[in-house]
């Protein structure tokens, strides 16, 4: 899609469609108004129909209007001025979206930044706007032999702005609007691929194709022999149970001379059959997404090097298979991490936080302003926070508040969870320095207490998107989360925000 902008008079522009808000109440907004004055009451009187209600994501499609050059105008419920936030203004923009796309209309002109969703300023409606549009547009093609080609695909999207005063906030908004959703492609194309293509070789090359094109980014790949040099003994042992070999994944994104870098250390578990405690069937296909936090990291960095970012950014990713083969590792095994400290797999389906710790280890050579990872971790997130915010878990509280506010201003929401001392004592055994399970309960509390144990030496935080990556049932597939809220983190800390 290309985003444009365009401040000439509405009624006199040559367009496909024309997009404009109206309230619960029939309210119109500012640019409806207008349009309904040029057409001599024309909107008013067909609104007097009854033909829309004006709730949120209510549309109605008209051709024709006296006076207006528009093919098309696209009428768009906006729901109660007073109760537009930034749900429903995604709500609003997603269901545009899909409108223009079954209209046959090839270009169009969104009047919805006009409309006023809280505090929120020109350059986040722009951005937030982007994001909508692309999510909806978002279609996967790569293993379907029938790619559906439209006929006359909507390929130019006009923000309307009104105060030419804007025009630079609408600029940058654009601009990191397509840069995070590039990004949040990448990451959707990754974890859609299924687990006999998507690899843990084939993450690493495609990781490696991806960068190439992009010179402030570097990418180092570890095979499996070069793991075992790094005595990630945790990590192999989730590999072992497979004929894929693992590979540990580091990228470099270099904006700053100096300063030390954020490092996002991603979990990349191809297929998680849980390995020797097997998972049940049903609905085990989706364990194709347990790559969904590398994945992440992935499109993450990619968009901060879109933005040139000016700071240091590393991307770790630890990615295996977990397979429960003949080498397999079985409850009661002990294994030897990185750091030097014996884990009890108890249950080789808690795999995530096997790879994750080491990976987590390695981390530390980089002397790192905050580490967080990012890992679809716990089914236990989703009985705390179901499909809406992931889990944040943290050893370090402002670092916690600045994720917490970059998921809200991104509407890509996070909710902390404690982890307090109590809990720790969950992972005790009596044969090894931790067990990789705790008891029946707080089962996303004890998974991030477990990498704790490997986080000592930095600022570190952990988000679970075991309930916000992917969705399920007929819409199923990988949704990208939390690329944006991270990007947003880190435009802040770069202070571009
Ligand atoms: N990848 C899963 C977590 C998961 C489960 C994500 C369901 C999405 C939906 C993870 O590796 C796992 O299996 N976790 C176990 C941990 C348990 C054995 C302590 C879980 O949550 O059941
Ligand atoms: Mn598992
Ligand atoms: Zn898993």
């Amino acid at each position: 899609m290309r985003y444009l902008t365009l401040s000439d008079q509405l009624q006199g522009v040559q367009s496909s469609c024309i997009v404009v808000g109206v309230h619960s109440g029939l309210k119109l907004s500012e640019s409806a108004a207008k349009l309904d004055q040029i057409s001599n009451g024309a909107l008013k009187k067909i609104l007097s129909k009854g033909d829309l209600s004006g709730d949120t994501g209510d549309t109605l499609l008209l051709y024709g209007l006296p006076n207006i050059k528009a093919e098309r105008i696209l009428l768009i419920g906006c729901g109660e001025i007073s109760k537009l936030n930034a749900n429903t203004f995604q709500k609003i923009n997603r269901t545009t979206a899909g409108a223009l796309q079954k209209s046959g209309a090839t270009n169009a002109i969104s009047t919805l930044i006009e409309l006023k969703v809280g505090r929120a300023d020109t350059r986040w409606k722009i951005r937030q706007s982007v994001l909508a549009v692309e999510d909806m547009l978002y279609e996967y093609s790569a293993t379907k032999s029938k790619n559906k080609k439209r006929k006359k695909p909507l390929t130019t999207f006009n923000f309307f702005v009104g105060a030419k005063k804007d025009l630079i906030a609408v600029k940058k908004g654009i601009k990191e609007g397509i840069a995070i959703a590039d990004g949040i492609k990448i990451a959707k194309d990754l974890g859609n691929l299924p687990g006999n293509i998507c690899v843990p070789s084939y993450i690493a090359n495609k990781t490696k194709s991806i960068n190439q094109k992009t010179k402030s980014l570097k990418t180092k790949i570890y095979t499996e022999s070069a793991i075992k040099k790094l005595k990630m003994g945790a990590f192999l042992s989730v590999s072992q149970g497979s004929k894929e070999p693992a590979r540990l994944i580091v990228i470099e994104y270099k904006g700053h001379q100096k300063e030390k870098p954020y490092v996002l250390v991603g979990k990349g578990i191809t297929f998680d059959t849980g390995g020797i405690s097997i998972k049940p069937s049903s609905t085990m296909d989706e364990m194709k997404f347990d790559m969904c936090g590398a994945a992440s990291v992935i499109g993450t960095i990619h968009a901060a090097a879109k933005l040139k970012l000016p700071i240091n950014v590393v991307g770790i990713i630890a990615s295996a298979e977990n397979m429960p083969g003949s080498q397999a590792s079985k409850p009661g095994d002990i294994v030897k991490t990185m750091s030097g400290k014996t884990v009890e797999i108890l249950n080789t389906d808690a795999e995530g936080r096997l790879v994750l710790c080491d990976a987590l280890t390695y981390a530390e050579r980089y002397k790192p302003k905050a580490v967080i990872d990012i890992a679809t971790l716990t089914g236990s997130v989703l009985v705390a926070l179901g499909k809406v915010a992931s889990g944040l878990l943290s050893n370090h509280e402002s670092l916690a508040k600045k994720l917490s506010i970059a998921g809200k201003r991104s509407h890509d929401r996070t909710w902390q969870l404690p982890l307090w001392e109590e809990y720790q004592s969950e992972l005790d055994s009596n044969f090894a320095d931790i067990a990789n399970i705790g008891g029946r309960y707080a089962g996303t509390i004890t998974a991030a207490c477990f990498l704790s144990r490997f986080t000592e030496k930095y600022n570190w935080a952990h988000i679970d998107i075991a309930g916000v990556a992917w969705k399920t049932g007929k819409e199923k597939g990988a949704t990208g989360r939390p690329v944006s809220m991270l990007v947003h983190f880190l435009m802040k800390e770069a202070k571009i925000l």
